[in-house]
């Protein structure tokens, strides 16, 4: 049985999906002869050199295809890169049959999907992570947003020429920085907690109900259009809904009043599956203070502020936009040790330990939750549809090009 870790190789993505403690623990899973393969160099941008995963028993490879060569799985950070994007072809290397484990980045890559069944190869999403208390530790969302919650604060602070605690000294007095953070999940919570440990005086605002407790037990106030759909907007996964335009105008106007009297405005807002929720016009951005700073954690999905830009950071009237786009990459070392053991639980999942093999039982709500594809089909409901017409799509183009129209002579 052969797991490979291969190095990621997209661009600014520093984490590895194995430390050198997991390797160590894939290596005693109940399975016959275990073999763990790690491609020459993937941890060396998390601070894990080859000879800590070759001590904790891993074998290294010398490339991409050497590494996944006649693999049973591949545990990965980000989705295989394909041919249309340049670079290493990462699909074309794995067997049929190989279990492919990785943030595969499920509602904007039918076109990957497709592909992964075309090849056979059976692809479990972790962003697909049921919401459930027996997934809990292999949750990669919630590990990740985390870890990019804390570090979001730690950047929006170096870009702030202004100290973030309260000083009463016998120089004068300097008041606490006023941050305000927009959505308060996983990621915005830890904002929250960290910029309060700061020293900070922390608002919050969200469109869940359940949020209001968890912001005000870390010391927030909560800011939010307390209304009847306010009190609905909560989806049985916890995640929120998208609201409606009248719900948005309001809440638009309470953060139109709330964002000048802010130094720093810290925006994680998601909706699953939908483009992310736009909060911040270009003129809430240019009505703050000068030295203020915004941090858009929402960019990838289309941003919640309107002058974001991904992966920069922008000066709009001495306003700083930090729009990142990969946060958990810019604390390699914690998001790899967390994003390694989260495979690691699910991996588990689907060791059979009596016949000491693989078996994925499509019963198991983790599974069935984040397989994508399984023996050559396309069989998540969400992603069903997408990837069907984009692998109809391939099929006519491809038939065109050849020449053949589909119609008889
Ligand atoms: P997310 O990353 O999808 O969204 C971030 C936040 O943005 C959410 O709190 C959402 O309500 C908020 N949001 C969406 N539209 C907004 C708008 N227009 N204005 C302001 N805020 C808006 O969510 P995340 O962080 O993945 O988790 C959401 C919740 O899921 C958590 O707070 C928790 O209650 C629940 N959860 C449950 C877990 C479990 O195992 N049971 C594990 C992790 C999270």
């Amino acid at each position: 049985m052969k797991i490979a870790i291969p190095k990621e190789r997209r661009d600014g993505e520093a984490r590895v999906a194995a430390s050198p403690d997991t390797v160590k623990k894939l290596l005693d899973l109940p399975l016959d002869s275990v073999e763990v393969a790690v491609e020459t160099g993937a941890g060396s941008a998390a601070s894990i050199p080859d000879e800590a995963f070759e001590k904790a028993g891993a074998k290294i490879a010398k490339d991409y295809a050497a590494t996944v060569k006649d693999a049973d799985v591949v545990l990965k950070v980000r989705r295989p890169l394909l041919p249309d994007e340049g670079g290493t072809d990462e699909l074309k290397p794995m067997k049929k049959g190989c279990k492919l484990i990785a943030l595969l980045d499920p509602w904007q890559s039918s076109a990957a999907i497709a592909a992964y069944a075309n090849a056979g190869i059976d692809a479990f999403s972790m962003e697909f992570m049921p919401r459930i208390t027996r997934a809990q530790a292999m949750d990669v969302l919630s590990s990740q947003a985390n870890l990019a919650g804390y570090r979001v604060v730690i950047d929006a602070g170096h870009h702030f020429k202004r100290a973030f605690p309260m000083m009463m000294t016998a120089a004068g007095t300097i008041p606490p920085a006023k941050v305000l953070v927009m959505g308060a999940g996983v990621a915005g919570l830890q904002a929250i907690a960290t910029a309060k440990r700061m020293g900070a005086a922390v608002s919050a605002t969200d469109v869940r109900p359940a949020a209001k407790e968890q912001v005000e037990s870390l010391g927030g106030k909560f800011v939010a259009v307390e209304d009847e759909e306010f009190k609905e907007a909560e989806s049985a996964g916890g995640y929120a809904k998208e609201m409606s335009d009248a719900y948005k105008k309001k809440q638009a106007d309470l953060i139109a009043e709330t964002v000048p009297k802010m130094d720093i405005v810290i925006t994680t807002a998601l909706i699953p599956g939908r483009p992310a929720p736009k909060l911040m016009t270009a003129d809430m951005v240019k009505s703050m203070k000068p030295g203020s700073v915004i941090v858009d954690m929402a960019v990838t999905q289309g941003g919640n502020v309107e002058l974001s830009e991904l992966d920069k950071v922008v000066e709009v009237n001495d306003v700083t936009v930090i729009g990142y786009a990969n946060w958990p990459a810019r604390l390699p070392v914690s998001a790899s040790s967390l994003y390694a053991r989260n495979l690691l639980s699910f991996l588990q999942l689907m060791v059979d330990k009596e016949a000491k093999s693989l078996k994925v039982n499509l019963e198991d709500a983790i599974i069935k939750g984040t397989c994508l594809t399984y023996e050559g089909k396309v069989v998540h409901p969400d992603v069903q549809e997408s990837a069907k017409a984009t692998s109809a799509d391939v099929q006519e183009s491809s038939k065109a090009a050849a020449g053949d129209t589909g119609k008889e002579d």
